[in-house]
């Protein structure tokens, strides 16, 4: 668990530091929701599930994007995490 992030209705709960996004890869069905609305965060496999490009790290420019995508990823599988 993590104590800070979004809430699962995007809610910002704080964001003072680096953040990282992940995809939870057993609840991910593959919408495609983020590699649409942040193409510089996510990625799709062979299958179309949604996977992380690169570290993750959310550069400040995309953080809107990132905010978006956990909004609307239909079954909540991406989270956001600060980093230590
Ligand atoms: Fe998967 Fe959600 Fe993206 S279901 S493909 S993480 S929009």
């Amino acid at each position: 668990m993590h104590e800070s992030g979004f809430l699962a209705n995007g809610t910002v709960v704080r964001w003072n530091g680096p953040v990282r996004v992940k995809i939870d890869t057993e609840l991910c069905q593959g919408h495609g929701r983020c590699y649409d609305l942040a193409a510089k965060l996510f990625g799709a496999d062979d299958e179309g599930y949604g996977t992380v490009l690169g570290d993750g790290v959310v550069p400040p420019d995309a953080a809107d994007d990132a905010r978006l995508a956990v909004a609307n990823c239909p079954e909540q599988a991406i989270e956001l995490l600060e980093e230590e």
